[in-house]
């Protein structure tokens, strides 16, 4: 069924396990994610992007989503990094339960009034995530050079200020595929995880707490996270990967078939097991 945001969240605090929140773009991907979970018996949240909602169309997207919500667990639909009011006021009118405003790379007092604006907005409709510091890396549409850890005073005031329902924080993870290169040795960057600055956020802010650039974090910093109050892990990369990565072995060793149901339909599968490995890491399983 589908559901609020901060219902699955609220429940997940009080368990002590996370919620996974992953980003689809079309069916198939949508379709991994929710048989992953029901398989699981675990809650979920479907993210769509601004640039998901410009590839598929806002309609699409929801009346996908309504379908696969008829399953038996609680499902969100969430608008991801939404920084457009205008499309974001016409995704809660469509049906979306949950929205993140991404102010974060505002300044602390327009971030706070812009917020407090997409609060009122979806009072009583939606569920709001906000984020205060900002997450390394790029992706497309969400990019970051120089990542900037959350302040965790800036934080208890902001939630009290906004009354958000959740809060994203900014504590070393990164968007992206880059993060194997820095594990690799490639690529310079900050693979490492402030878990002080996530502990003292965890004993000032009373709200659940989402760790986006969830992609590629080891089992064991995601435990920590999750002890520390992360209730919701975002991920994006790792089903793009294993989605893509199937399109092109099998387009390599079939390069005559041309029905794309034979190799859609087992990225499907593909993904799927990448979503039912993410929501055993994250506890998530058994507690629809
Ligand atoms: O964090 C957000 C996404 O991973 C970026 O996705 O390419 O749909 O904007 P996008
Ligand atoms: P990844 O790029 O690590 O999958 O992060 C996704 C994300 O944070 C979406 O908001
Ligand atoms: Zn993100």
């Amino acid at each position: 069924m589908l559901v609020k945001g901060a219902s699955v969240l609220k429940a997940a605090k009080k368990g002590k396990y996370a919620v996974g929140a992953f980003n689809i773009n079309d069916l198939e991907m949508l379709k991994a994610v929710t048989v992953a979970c029901v398989e699981e018996k675990a809650p979920v949240i479907i993210q769509t992007t601004e640039k998901a909602i410009k590839y598929a169309g806002i309609d699409y997207l929801v009346g996908m989503t309504r379908v696969a919500a008829t399953e038996d667990i609680p499902m969100a639909l969430h608008f991801d990094h939404g920084k457009d009011l205008n499309l974001m006021k016409q995704c809660i009118k469509k049906g979306y339960t949950s929205v993140m405003f991404d102010g974060s790379k505002l300044p602390f007092k327009k971030n706070i009034a812009q917020t407090k604006k997409v609060v009122a907005m979806a009072k009583g409709k939606a569920s709001v995530e906000a984020e205060l510091g900002v997450i390394f890396g790029k992706e497309d549409s969400v990019s970051a050079s120089k990542g900037l850890y959350t302040d965790p005073k800036m934080a208890k005031e902001f939630v009290k200020k906004t009354k958000i329902d959740s809060l994203a924080v900014a504590i070393g993870t990164k968007h992206g595929l880059s993060k194997k290169e820095i594990a690799l040795g490639k690529k310079k960057g900050h693979l490492k995880l402030r878990f002080d600055i996530l502990k003292e956020i965890h004993e000032d802010v009373n709200v659940p707490l989402v760790l986006h650039g969830g992609s590629d974090v080891p089992h064991s910093d995601i435990k920590k996270c999750i002890k520390l109050g992360i209730c919701k892990v975002n991920i994006d990369t790792d089903l793009r990967v294993a989605f893509t990565d199937f399109v092109k072995k099998f387009s390599k060793e079939h390069p005559d078939v041309y029905d794309p149901r034979e190799f859609l339909g087992p990225t499907v599968h593909a993904m799927k097991n990448v979503v039912k490995i993410k929501v055993r890491e994250f506890g998530a399983t058994q507690k629809a």
